[in-house]
C-alpha cells in the first residue's frame, strides 16, 4: 500500500483541513508507506504573492508536523523540489482530453463568471494532480470529497495511457474519502462549507486559535432552538446542528450516532462547552508545536529538502517509463 496525498499551502489551516484531509493523514502513516507534500505548484495556478508563498509552504510544513506526521517514516516535502512532478503532468496532456476537463466541477467554481480570464494553469490542474499521484505508484489516495472527481481523472488518465501506449506503467489510484468529517461546514451557515476564503474568521477555527477564541467561536455558532435527536438522520434538515456533531464524533473518535445516544434530549447549552472542551484539549498540543517550529523556519526547509530528495529516487523509474513509453529519448 503506498499512500500519497497533498495539500494546497495556504496561509492558515482551519478545522476543516485538519478533520477532512491532515488528520486522516497521521493515522494513514501505520498502514502503508506514505509521501505527503506541499503543492506549491498547484497553488501558482491562481494570483499568489512570491513570499507569501514561500511562507505559507513553511507554514503548512509546520502544521503538518505538528498535527503528527512523522518526517522519519513518512516523505514529506513540498512538489516544487521534484521537477518529476511538473514534467509528467506536461507528459500526461497529451493523453489528457479536453471533455475530461471541461467536467471538473472545481473549475467551474472557482473560475467563476470570469472563464476567459482564469490561467490554463487552474484548467490543467487536475492533470498536475494525476502526475503527482501516478509518479509514487500511489494505490490510495486520501482526499476530501471535494477532490474526488479529481481522482477520477487520474484513473482514466492512467488507464488511457497504459491502453494507447501499450505499458503497464501506472497503477490506478483509489481514492479515500473520509466517512464521518468529509465535510465540515462554516460555524455560520451549515450548508457552506468551512473555508479560508470566508470573510468571516467566525465561520471557521484555525489551529493557530487560542483556546478562549475557540471557545468563543463554539459558543457562538449558529444552531437552532431545538433539542438534539437520538439519530442523524432525523438531523437531515438541520445542517448547522448535524456540523457539530460532525465535528463531536471525528474528534472523539466515535460514530455521530453514537455521540447523540448521549446527547439526545439535551440542548445546545449542554453539547456546545462539551464540543469546546474537547476541541481546546485536542488543539491545544498541536498548536504549541506548530508555533514552535515556526520560531525555526531553517528546520523546515531542512526537512523538506530531505523528503524532496526521497521523493525524487522513487519518482524516476515511473518518470523514466513515460518518456520511453512515449518514444522521447533522453541524454544524459
Ligand atoms: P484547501 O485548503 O481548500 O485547498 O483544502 C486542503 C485540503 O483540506 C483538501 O484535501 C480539502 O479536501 C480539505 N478541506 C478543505 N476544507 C474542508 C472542509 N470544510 N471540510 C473537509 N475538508 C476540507
Ligand atoms: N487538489 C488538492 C486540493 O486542493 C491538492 C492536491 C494536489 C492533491 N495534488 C494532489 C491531493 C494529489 C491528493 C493527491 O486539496
Amino acid at each position: 500500500m503506498r499512500v500519497v496525498s497533498g495539500i494546497q499551502p495556504t496561509g492558515n489551516l482551519h478545522l476543516g483541513n485538519y478533520l477532512g484531509a491532515i488528520m486522516r493523514w497521521a493515522k494513514m502513516q501505520d498502514e502503508g508507506e506514505c509521501l505527503f507534500f506541499l503543492a506549491d505548484l498547484h497553488a501558482i495556478t491562481v494570483h499568489n504573492d512570491p513570499a507569501e508563498l514561500t511562507a505559507n509552504v513553511r507554514g503548512m510544513a509546520a502544521a503538518l508536523i505538528a498535527c503528527g506526521i512523522d518526517t522519519e517514516r513518512s516523505i514529506l516535502f513540498n512538489q516544487a523540489r521534484v521537477s518529476a512532478h511538473a514534467e509528467l503532468a506536461w507528459l500526461l496532456n497529451g493523453t489528457a482530453r479536453i471533455g475530461w476537463l471541461n467536467r471538473m466541477t472545481q473549475f467551474k467554481e472557482k473560475s467563476g463568471k470570469n472563464r476567459e480570464g482564469a490561467s490554463v494553469g487552474l484548467y490543467v490542474y487536475p492533470v498536475l494532480m494525476a502526475a503527482d499521484v501516478l509518479l509514487y505508484q500511489a494505490t490510495h489516495v486520501p482526499v476530501g470529497e471535494d477532490q474526488k472527481q479529481h481522482l477520477e481523472l487520474a484513473r482514466d488518465l492512467a488507464a488511457k495511457f497504459n491502453t494507447d501506449f501499450g505499458v503497464d506503467l501506472f497503477t490506478l489510484p483509489e481514492p479515500l474519502i473520509g466517512e464521518t468529517a468529509a465535510r465540515i461546514m462554516s460555524l455560520r451557515d451549515g450548508t457552506a462549507k468551512m473555508s479560508k476564503s470566508d470573510p468571516s474568521d467566525m465561520s471557521r477555527i484555525n489551529l493557530s486559535d487560542d483556546s478562549e477564541t475557540i471557545a468563543q467561536k463554539i459558543r457562538k455558532a449558529k444552531t437552532d432552538a431545538e433539542p438534539l435527536p437520538a439519530t442523524m438522520a432525523e438531523l437531515a434538515d438541520r445542517p448547522e446542528a448535524r456540523n457539530l456533531v460532525g465535528i463531536f464524533a471525528a474528534f472523539a473518535g466515535r460514530t455521530a450516532d453514537e455521540v447523540l445516544a448521549d446527547y439526545a434530549g439535551s440542548g445546545f447549552g449542554a453539547f456546545k462547552p462539551a464540543l469546546a472542551e474537547l476541541t481546546v484539549e485536542t488543539l491545544r498540543p498541536i498548536r504549541e508545536r506548530y508555533l514552535e517550529l515556526l520560531a525555526h523556519p531553517s528546520e523546515i526547509d531542512a526537512i523538506l529538502a530531505r523528503g524532496a530528495e526521497r521523493a525524487a529516487v522513487l519518482a524516476r523509474p515511473t518518470l523514466e517509463g513515460a518518456y520511453a513509453a512515449l518514444g522521447l529519448p533522453r541524454g544524459g
